[in-house]
């Protein structure tokens, strides 16, 4: 089945076909649309409508997804991928994160992914996966992307970077999102309202 991903992030659309491996993976870049909204919902809302309407009738996706650190008051946030500045830089990011937390103890961290999907019928539906873990004193590792060097999820002693990629799907907040969202794409799922409500309770 055709599933169109509103991404031009190929780190993204590699660990989304890795862990959605019966879907012909499309990618269409949501090009030109402000991701603006407050919450990771709201910002993979806004780059799946962008797409949605170029594809009626087929299932469309999007990952909006970032790094919460709790010393930081959950930044970077949405604003993962420009922390540093635009456009995305992604040393400049882990050099700032680095920076902020010289001296702070307390490294607790989550990765979060909101991933909203439009299917055939239009209806929307949002749904969530999050990794709690901690941020390194220093880099280590050469797999994966963006915060991964920074980021040891708990339970493990190497960062995600140092992971390879099917122990990193298999515990990671895009991994579990989309576990979830599999289970929508085959019918079973969730309608969008309680997908909503499980993480506003949260
Ligand atoms: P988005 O494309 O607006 O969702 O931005 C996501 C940003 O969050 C990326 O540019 C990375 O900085 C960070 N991020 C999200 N998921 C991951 C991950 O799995 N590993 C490392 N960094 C991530």
């Amino acid at each position: 089945m055709k599933l169109y991903v509103a991404t031009h992030n190929e780190h993204k659309l590699r660990e989304i076909s890795q862990i959605l491996p019966k879907f012909e993976i499309v990618a269409d870049d949501p090009a030109g649309v402000v991701e603006d909204a407050p919450d990771f919902a709201g910002n993979a809302l806004i780059k799946v409508r962008a797409i949605a309407s170029r594809h009626r009738g087929e299932w469309c996706m999007a990952d909006d997804s970032g790094l919460k650190v709790a010393a930081l008051g959950g930044a970077p946030g949405v604003r993962s991928a420009r922390y540093a500045g635009e456009p995305t830089n992604t040393p400049a990011n882990n050099a700032l994160l680095l920076k902020n937390l010289e001296g702070v103890a307390d490294r607790r961290a989550n990765f979060t992914c909101a991933v909203a999907l439009v299917g055939p019928d239009g209806r929307e539906h949002v749904v969530f996966g999050r990794v709690f873990g901690r941020i390194a004193l220093a880099p280590s590792g050469a797999e994966g992307f963006g915060y991964d060097p920074l980021f040891v999820p708990d339970g493990f002693e190497k960062s995600f970077a140092e992971l390879s990629a099917a122990e990193k799907n298999a515990i990671s907040h895009r991994g579990r999102a989309l576990a979830e969202a599999r289970r929508i794409l085959a019918g079973e799922g969730a309608d969008g309202f309680s997908s909503m409500r499980k993480e506003a309770s949260r």
